[in-house]
């Protein structure tokens, strides 16, 4: 072993729910990132299978989704042989952990979250103390593998400070366990929008197909909704985050084609939305392209994800014991 293969490297944790295809806005706000800090983090990759039975799933739809997520990942540039990319139920140490640190969280640390709030208004009658105590279930997550950082878009950052304070609570109440993890937001990205309502962040569950691109998306479909997204009145292509639509097409064509904001203003000055529209298609499209074909190649091959996923939760399993370890010992559980 090289010296340089001595240094440990920092740690980030991170997961995705299989509750759906995944969409461009994974894409943006997490898989990117996923991928570009391979080579300088020991990386953990998640399927939260645990976090998709907040609402009620079919479970022989949540197997398929297991593993359309886990291929989605591999093509989207997660290299198994260099990360931990693991199924979390496969690694009951989430859920052990969760039961202690529900006796350190307070009720209304749970009921202030906007996911929680904006999910449980939607829909009364579903809320279920899973939904409830779901942000708990993710500082496990994250505090048994001692994640220094996790990548994650906008959305998450408050699940995350949830998880810093119930570190930072453990810590002080026995000796310091966990590391207090960092959240790792893209600057552009962090918040990809709905293309039909773009003060709404685009979702796979939206009911409206039309306002999420899923990475599933032929180039025809991508096109089609990127030519009927809506926009802003006005007519300048000009990056203003009051100008919404506009501001949301410019991101994704930041994203599909490297160019920054204000290259992509030059490209456009004096042009109109159908033009700038029919250019962000097909970059779109372009982008897309080869992480479908790769995902439709590993989708076949189920066998071989199987493997992988078996590999990845005897990986994260060690960790995660060392972690659950030390947790029962301090919190006074008794081991012969
Ligand atoms: P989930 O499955 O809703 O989303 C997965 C990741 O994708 C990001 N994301 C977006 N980013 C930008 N624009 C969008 N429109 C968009 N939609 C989704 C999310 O911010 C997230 O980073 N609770 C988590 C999963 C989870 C987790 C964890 C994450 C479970 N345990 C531990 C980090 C660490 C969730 O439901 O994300």
């Amino acid at each position: 072993m090289t010296e340089n293969e001595n240094i440990k490297k920092p740690v980030i944790l991170s997961g995705i729910t299989p509750t759906g295809i995944l969409t461009i806005g994974h894409l943006a706000g997490a898989l990117k990132n996923w991928s570009q800090m391979q080579n300088d983090f020991d990386c953990y990759y998640m399927i939260a299978d645990l976090h998709a039975i907040t609402a009620r799933q079919k479970p022989a739809d949540l197997r398929l989704r297991t593993l359309d997520t886990a291929a989605m990942f591999i093509a989207c540039g997660i290299d198994p042989e260099r990360s931990v990319l693991f199924i979390q139920s496969h690694v009951p140490e989430h859920t052990q952990l969760t039961w202690v640190l529900s006796c350190l969280t307070g009720m209304g640390e749970c009921s202030r979250m906007t996911q929680f709030k904006d999910k449980s208004q939607k829909s009364e009658e579903s809320v279920n103390v899973g939904l409830f105590s779901y942000p708990v279930l993710m500082a496990s997550d994250i505090l048994l593998y001692q994640a220094d950082a996790v990548p994650v878009g906008e959305d998450q950052k408050q699940h995350l400070e949830l998880s810093r304070d119930l570190a930072n609570r453990f810590n002080n109440l026995y000796s310091p366990t966990f590391k207090v993890p960092e959240p790792y937001i893209p600057k552009i990205g962090a918040r990809i929008m709905s293309l039909q309502d773009p003060s709404k962040k685009m979702s796979k569950s939206d009911d409206n197909q039309s306002s999420v691109i899923y990475l599933t998306d032929t180039d025809e479909v991508i096109k089609n909704k990127i030519k009927r997204a809506v926009t802003d009145s006005g007519s300048d292509i000009k990056a203003n985050p009051e100008k919404q639509g506009i501001y949301n097409l410019i991101t994704l064509y930041h994203l599909s084609t490297g160019k920054s904001f204000e290259e992509i203003e030059i490209e456009f000055e004096g042009k109109g939305y159908g033009e700038f529209k029919a250019a962000v298609g097909n970059a779109v499209a372009g982008f897309i392209r080869p992480l479908r074909e790769k995902y439709e190649q590993l989708r076949h091959d189920d066998k071989l994800l199987k493997e992988i996923l078996m590999t990845g939760a005897e990986k994260a399993g060690r960790t995660a014991a060392k972690t659950l370890s030390k947790v029962y010992k301090k919190t006074g559980f008794l081991s012969f």
